[in-house]
């Protein structure tokens, strides 16, 4: 691990296309699944095509289901050519189906992994793989220890070992709450060095996201504002479209602050306020990531009604057509209490964000799908263009789009040409699409490169983890204290309740529409 280039390293290259991975081996528990179907596979096929793949590889499907190689590499192309981001190559598709293979395995049935690894040992020694594994865990949270534990009694892990190595890759949820954080973390720990261990939040490997500690510590145009001193406040916006559709069976028992803000929510607001890390080394980003986690203010108690709004959407709209309430959704309970809306004003109590309101905010059936970061810096002082009420200026803005039209935006104020001093609010605006022209590289594709490289800089650490969850518990805890509180509704197809409205117009704030 220690001679691969680091992210660091490449970063600093500038090298977009590193060194293809030593010859490996991925076991996708799971690999019959949704996941593995519209974004593992298809992420796979595209590293292929652009030729970063080991030039020796097996991709091994295991799931209870009992099927053929050739129909699970039916099965592969058939979600390639649905969700790929590229058109399939049949020439390219060939030489790619070559490394898929299947073997029925059931995670919690130790004695099924003899099948497994046997099939493993032929099939890496017919491909000239020298060991090194891969695998990922794109099942149910509930299997991840079982998965784990049978993967140690089978000896299919070297715990440590550099050289093949072992590595694991866990899907999220991690839990539903700490202790069963806890419980997941504790179980992997028996077996996997943290270092071995890569828990996926596919948000982090967005082209975007990662953009944003390049916009922030390759420009030295921003960094000097980023603080109490220049920035008002900083939205975070993560909004969907879309209801529960069919992921009611999960949903129902998470809600939006578990599904979003715990990981994703948490995740971009560590990046916009970390501190520069002292070198690009995974590790030190990471521990700078956590010292956000823990400068964030508690809420609890009855802070929780103050600073946090939850919601469930009503019957409403999507895009003109008429579309039900969140409980009366198929497999959702009539009397639900699981909030599909959730809104925060939160604190971080150091000193670069002390005062500075973070309004975190995330809902199913909102009016767009759309992810945003907006950092509104403070108005100038009234003295000029704007000394009498009447001339307000618009503060500057830096908005950061995730996601759809990922780019960046600044708002700033502009003369008006003509003779009078007339002002009007402009945007510099830089759109990826426009400026990059190739389509980016799906998050999954970096993610799965990295975890062959064992560069873990945008995985989350066992300790992270524990910290967003050890925040957002006074909050679960408040709500599950409140059994007959009435739960505010919104509209489908409205930004949320009107709750959560006035959560930031008290403090002389609005929301942004992304
Ligand atoms: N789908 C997504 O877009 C998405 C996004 C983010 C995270 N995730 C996470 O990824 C994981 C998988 O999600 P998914 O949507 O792919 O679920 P899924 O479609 O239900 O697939 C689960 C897979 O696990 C296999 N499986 C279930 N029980 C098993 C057992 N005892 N032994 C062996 N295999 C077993 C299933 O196949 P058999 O029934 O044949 O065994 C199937 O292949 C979950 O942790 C989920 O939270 C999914």
């Amino acid at each position: 691990m220690a001679d691969r280039p680091s992210l660091a390293d490449r970063l600093a290259a500038g090298e977009t296309h590193p060194a293809p991975p030593e010859p490996l081996t991925i076991v996708i528990f799971g690999g019959a699944g949704d996941l593995a179907h519209r974004k593992l596979l298809p992420a796979l096929y595209n590293l292929h095509v652009d030729a970063l793949l080991p030039a020796r590889i097996a991709i091994v499907g295991a799931s209870r289901g009992e099927m053929s190689d050739a129909a699970y590499r039916a099965f592969a192309k058939d979600g390639v050519s649905q969700f790929s981001r590229r058109p399939i190559d049949e020439d390219a598709w060939s030489a790619f189906a070559e490394a898929l293979f299947y073997v029925p395995v059931a995670i919690d049935n130790e004695q099924s992994y003899a099948a497994l690894g046997s099939r493993l040992d032929v099939v890496e020694h017919e491909r000239g793989i020298a060991g090194n594994r891969i695998y990922y865990l794109a099942v149910p949270p509930a299997l991840f220890a079982p998965a784990v534990s049978n993967l140690a009694r089978r000896r299919f892990v070297n715990r440590g070992s550099e050289r093949p190595f072992a590595r694991l890759i866990v899907e999220k949820p991690i839990g539903n709450d700490l202790d069963s954080a806890r419980a997941i973390n504790d179980a992997i720990a028996a077996v996997f060095d943290e270092r071995q261990i890569f828990r996926i939040d596919h948000y982090l490997g967005k082209e975007t996201v990662q953009n944003i500690l390049v916009l922030r510590f390759a420009n030295s145009i921003f960094e000097p504002l980023f603080n109490h001193r220049h920035v008002d406040h900083v939205q975070i916006v993560v909004a969907e479209e879309e209801g529960v559709g069919t992921r009611a069976g999960y949903y129902d028992r998470a809600g939006a602050l578990r599904d979003m803000v715990q990981n994703h929510i948490l995740q971009l607001l560590t990046l916009v306020a970390m501190e520069p890390p002292r070198s690009l080394d995974s590790d030190v980003i990471r521990d700078e990531k956590l010292d956000v986690l823990q400068s964030l203010r508690p809420i609890a108690g009855g802070d929780v009604d103050a600073s946090v709004v939850r919601a469930q959407y009503a019957a409403g709209f999507d895009a003109g057509t008429p579309v039900p309430g969140y409980r009366e959704e198929k497999g959702v309970a009539r009397d639900s209490r699981t909030e599909t809306f959730v809104a925060i004003k939160a604190f971080i109590d150091n000193w670069r964000w002390a005062g500075v309101p973070f309004f975190l905010r995330t809902g199913k059936r909102l009016p767009k799908r759309a992810s945003e970061i907006t950092v509104r810096l403070k108005e100038v002082p009234h003295i000029l263009f704007n000394a009498n009420s009447g001339s307000r200026l618009d503060p500057n803005v830096l908005s950061i789009r995730i996601q759809p039209d990922e780019g960046f935006a600044l708002g700033i104020s502009s003369k008006v040409p003509g003779p009078r001093v007339s002002i009007y609010p402009v945007r510099m605006d830089f759109h990826y699409g426009s400026t990059f022209g190739a389509s980016s590289p799906e998050a999954y594709e970096r993610l799965l490169l990295d975890v062959m490289v064992g560069d873990s800089t945008l995985f989350m650490r066992r300790d992270s983890v524990e910290a967003a969850w050890r925040w957002v518990m006074p909050i679960l805890d408040r709500w599950a204290s409140q059994t007959a509180e009435p739960i505010p509704t919104y509209a489908a197809g409205d930004w949320g309740p009107r709750e959560a409205g006035r959560l930031i117009e008290s403090t002389g704030r609005r929301w942004r529409e992304p």
